[in-house]
């Protein structure tokens, strides 16, 4: 396997939606709205804003993704970047997919200078990803996750 990584652009919103479908399906056994994913996808990929979408590809297959999104940090005068929307498909997995998307923005991370951090949340099951968060390094927080959720039903 020759893994390359790479931006996502505009063309890539099918992919990305339906990696993001199968997410909901494997993480937390939820069917998500299909036209809300796509135009929750096309809304980051045309408002850089908002964050980006690393892709995994090999051979010119996108085999795994990553989201970025951004938080504020006064504390540090700096900003998050939020890994999320983590999934590398089942054929790929074990081959260290996620290893290599992970260094790639943890490396483009510390060039800017302005990032102060990486940050992600993670279902309380999923241990798997939990063990290779922390194998890559990251700390599990002191914090507990609070929200209001506006729009998804659970
Ligand atoms: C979590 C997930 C992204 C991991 O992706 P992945 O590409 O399989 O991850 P990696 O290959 O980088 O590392 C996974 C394992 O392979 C091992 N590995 C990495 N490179 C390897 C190699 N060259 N040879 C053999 N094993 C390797 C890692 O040590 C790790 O071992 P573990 O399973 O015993 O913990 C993937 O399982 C997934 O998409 N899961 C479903 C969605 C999900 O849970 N997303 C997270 C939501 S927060």
């Amino acid at each position: 396997m020759n893994i390359t990584i790479r931006p996502a652009q505009i063309p890539d919103k099918i992919i990305i939606a339906d990696f993001n479908a199968a997410i909901g399906r494997e993480t937390e056994h939820i069917e998500l709205n299909r036209e809300q994913l796509a135009a929750g996808v096309e809304a980051l990929l045309s408002d850089p804003s908002k964050g980006f979408y690393v892709l995994a590809e090999d051979g010119g297959r996108v085999v795994g993704q990553t989201m970025v999104t951004y938080e504020w940090s006064d504390w540090r005068n700096g900003t998050f970047w939020w890994i999320q929307s983590v999934y590398v498909h089942p054929e790929f997995r074990k081959s260290g997919v996620f290893t290599e998307l992970f260094r790639h923005i943890e490396r483009e991370a510390k060039k800017r200078g302005d990032v102060c951090g990486l940050r992600l949340y993670v279902e309380r099951h999923n241990t798997r990803a939990q063990q290779i968060y922390e194998r890559l390094g990251m700390k599990k927080t002191i914090y507990d996750q609070y929200e209001t959720d506006f729009v998804l039903r659970r």
